[in-house]
């Protein structure tokens, strides 16, 4: 039977792959300290550790005898890096680095890793391929290309597998929509559900395109299974219906029926005006096709949080230093 080891496995993303490998017979395996993510997000049939990754005497034994890790544990927070920089490159570089020691030392084959499209930063040209020079723009984007470089470099080095793929703005099931630092398009369903507007930063005029979970878990099982993407960088996630975030807010509230009058706050500093990733690579080499539409993912995403019922915001993670920069929803609480 083949082992599998997804760090982060109570989070979102991780999560849904260890279904998927549990649906495809592997014997399925995680570590998490949730941080992040849901306990019941895990299912039973994974043998989930409960450990911080950034304890490698811990968790080395925890790698022998696994073939493959997918590592996508990491605070994975864009916007609150830029103020608690220690805890956001602890829990993403710092522990990448013990991922690859550990994996190494065991003799795992292959590492897949969940980067993320804040390693392009600001690029002269839309949509980011995958040749473009990353430019990251706050220390979380700074991380995860740091950590692509520390796989990149002792992959090599060592004669270990290794992908690296990007994945973008996933929307559906079991994202933490408590959580008031990230995941826009949950935060504002989460809040219209509580008959609260929606917050936007800035102008509501930056550009995304969502994607939905199913969508990028087929590729990434691809990518897992198969050499075709190793040792490179492959985005993941669509490159259709980009879509301004005053939109989403529209998109959402037509959905749930709410009367839309968002309240706007100032941008926050370091956030990239309009991102979206090129498809192309991904749909030549992984089968990547969208087969969900925005509307019917946010419906899906709706319909989720719905039957769970709208939650107040968990200010759970600290402000490392405040500035006239930092966003008052944080500071004063006002989700
Ligand atoms: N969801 C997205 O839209 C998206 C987009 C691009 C990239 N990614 C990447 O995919 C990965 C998963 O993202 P997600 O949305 O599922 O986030 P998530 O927060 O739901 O899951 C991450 C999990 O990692 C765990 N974790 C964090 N630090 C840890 C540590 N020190 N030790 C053990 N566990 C730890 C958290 O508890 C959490 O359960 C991340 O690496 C993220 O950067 C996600």
């Amino acid at each position: 039977m083949k082992t599998v080891l997804i760090t982060g496995v109570a989070g979102f993303l991780g999560s849904h792959l260890a279904d998927s490998f549990l649906a495809r017979g592997y014997k399925v395996s995680g570590i998490d300290n949730f941080i992040g993510g849901y306990k019941e997000n895990v299912s039973d049939e994974v043998l989930c550790h409960e450990v911080d990754l950034d304890n490698l005497t811990a968790i080395q034994p925890l790698f022998e005898g696994i073939d493959l890790v997918v590592h996508a544990a990491c605070t994975a927070y864009e916007g609150l890096s830029v103020f608690s920089p220690a805890l956001i490159t602890r829990n993403t570089s710092q522990i990448t680095a013990n991922v690859m020691s550990a994996s190494l030392r065991a003799g795992v084959r292959k590492l897949v890793y969940m980067s993320s499209m804040a390693r392009y930063g600001t690029q002269e040209q839309l949509p980011f391929t995958e040749d473009m020079i990353p430019k990251p723009q706050d220390p979380y984007g700074i991380a995860k290309y740091a950590s692509e470089l520390l796989i990149e470099n002792l992959s090599k080095t060592h004669g270990m597998e290794y992908s690296i793929l990007v994945p973008h703005n996933i929307i559906g099931s079991r994202q933490k929509f408590d959580d008031p630092y990230r995941n826009v398009a949950s935060i504002m369903v989460n809040r219209m559900l509580q008959g609260k507007q929606p917050i936007i930063y800035g102008s509501g005029d930056q550009k995304r395109c969502f994607s939905f979970i199913q969508d990028v878990i087929d590729p990434l099982m691809v990518a897992c299974e198969t050499s075709v993407v190793d040792g490179t960088v492959t985005n993941i996630g669509p490159d259709e219906e980009f879509i301004s975030i005053n939109d989403l807010a529209k998109t959402i509230a037509d959905i749930l029926s709410f009367d839309l009058d968002p309240i706007y706050m100032p941008g926050r500093p370091q956030e990239v005006f309009e991102a979206n990733c090129s498809a192309d690579k991904a749909r030549t080499l992984l089968n990547y096709s969208t087969s969900t539409t925005l509307v019917d993912g946010l419906t899906q995403l709706s319909n989720w949080i719905s039957e769970r019922g709208a939650k107040p915001f968990e200010y759970h993670l600290p402000i490392e230093f405040v500035t006239e920069k930092t966003p008052k929803t944080w500071t004063q609480r006002l989700m």
